[in-house]
């Protein structure tokens, strides 16, 4: 059996081994505090957060070990059977559901070898590993292993060999996974949002399938940076923007209690705005939204990995798969009403719909890309805020608190160790 795995109840927990508090590490860590202060004195995260090695192993510890990671969305796995994968910090996933109709997520490495038990995405009763025909149900048990009979009998073998079942939170059907297994429950730091978002009904949407942007040459901080602020919409993208223009952005105050997200809307000029050349959406409006909701875009970074775009006609959603401090791989995906994807002429109007999203994303790619160079020169910025930079500080606010409580963790740890305990 894997030693990296806890059994804790109904599911294992993975967490990587801690690193050591290098010196660049704790300097880093010594300069936050002016990065996590009210929007008007706060100043950006110090540069080598976004391109340090050291302080990358730091996070993938401090956040995505720590809190909940986003891997898909119940949408695009609506039947028992239906599977996607996904590779979160270089550990193949599969999402899943299973039989009884329960959302599941379980590692995809073969308790033989390692190959990948399964890839892509697709519907099935089983996982059967194509090296050696290592079978394994949707709970992760291994029903059969050919000539290992004279080896281990297979009620022995089923004890140390196994794909885990990781604890995972559904919210508005997104799923979500931690690590570590102690991460505070999701939904109730997402109060707020969730009474914002409530009539889109997210949770019931379906999915199309999703595509992976790979090789995308920034961190993945500044991807959602990029997508969260609208001071950058009036000049980047002036133009195509103006019909959600960055003047009509507002932003929630910070509550250290509810802090599961960032968002904030942007108005559109029109009633049911969107973001294609028709500036206007392309499929039918969602019935139970307000005119006052069909009037904006909402903005969400559920951090550390998922930000979702709210449209008068569904949802788009970015799930950043970080690669290093310095890549990411982009998974974008789109959410309906099940009506919405019966239409015989969706395909059709889908094409339009991901093409509109592709010039503004284009825009952005070779802006995001301009920047990670520039972060990583000596030359690199630690700058004061525009007021329509206010989601930048509320991030870095719940970026430092869970860089600040891990840091904490390694200094009790190191404090035990040397007092001999
Ligand atoms: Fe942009």
């Amino acid at each position: 059996m894997n030693e990296n795995l806890t059994r804790m109840g109904d599911y294992y927990a993975a967490a990587l081994d801690d690193v050591e508090l290098t010196p660049k590490t704790r300097a880093i860590l010594a300069g936050l505090d002016p990065s996590a202060q009210d929007h008007k004195q706060a100043i950006s995260l110090p540069p080598q957060c976004y391109t340090s090695e050291d302080w990358f192993e730091f996070e993938k510890r401090a956040v995505f070990d720590r809190d909940w990671v986003c891997v898909g969305h119940s949408g695009l796995i609506p039947k028992p059977g239906d599977f996607q994968t996904i590779n979160m910090n270089h550990d193949p996933l599969i999402v899943l559901r299973d039989q009884a109709g329960v959302v599941k997520v379980m590692a995809g490495v073969c308790a033989h070898r390692g190959r990948l038990v399964c890839e892509g995405a697709g519907n099935t009763d089983k996982f059967v590993c194509p090296l050696h025909h290592w079978t394994y149900d949707l709970n992760g048990q291994l029903l059969g292993a050919p000539e290992m009979n004279s080896v281990l009998p297979l009620a022995e073998l089923q004890k140390q060999a196994f794909l885990p079942v990781l604890r995972s939170e559904v919210w508005n059907g997104f799923i979500f996974v931690n690590m570590d297994g102690r991460a505070m429950p999701l939904a109730p730091r997402l109060k707020r949002l969730t009474k914002e978002i409530e009539n889109h009904h997210i949770g019931e949407m379906l999915g199309t399938p999703t595509f992976d942007f790979p090789d995308y040459n920034w961190n993945w901080k500044y991807m959602q940076e990029n997508a969260i602020e609208p001071y950058h919409t009036h000049y980047l993208h002036r133009g195509i923007h103006d019909h959600a223009p960055s003047r009509l952005a507002s932003f929630v105050e910070w509550d250290p209690d509810d802090d599961g997200a960032v968002f904030h809307p942007t108005g559109f000029v029109e009633l049911d705005g969107n973001f294609n050349m028709s500036f206007k959406c392309l499929f039918p409006v969602i019935k139970t939204l307000t005119e006052k909701e069909r009037q904006r875009v909402m903005f969400i970074t559920v951090l550390p990995n998922l930000f979702i775009g709210t449209v008068p006609d569904g949802v788009f959603y970015y799930i950043i798969q970080p690669q290093s401090a310095n890549k990411i791989v982009l998974r974008v995906g789109f959410l309906y009403p099940e009506a919405t994807l019966a239409d015989k002429n969706f395909d059709y109007i889908f094409k339009m719909t991901v093409d509109g999203l592709c010039t503004y994303n284009d825009q952005d790619v070779a802006s995001n890309a301009g920047v990670h160079v520039g972060l990583k020169s000596r030359f690199a910025p630690r700058t004061r805020y525009a007021p329509k930079e206010k989601t930048l500080s509320q991030m870095n606010r719940w970026l430092v608190k869970r860089y600040k409580a891990y840091a904490t963790e390694l200094e009790s740890r190191d404090r035990a160790a040397a007092a001999g305990r």
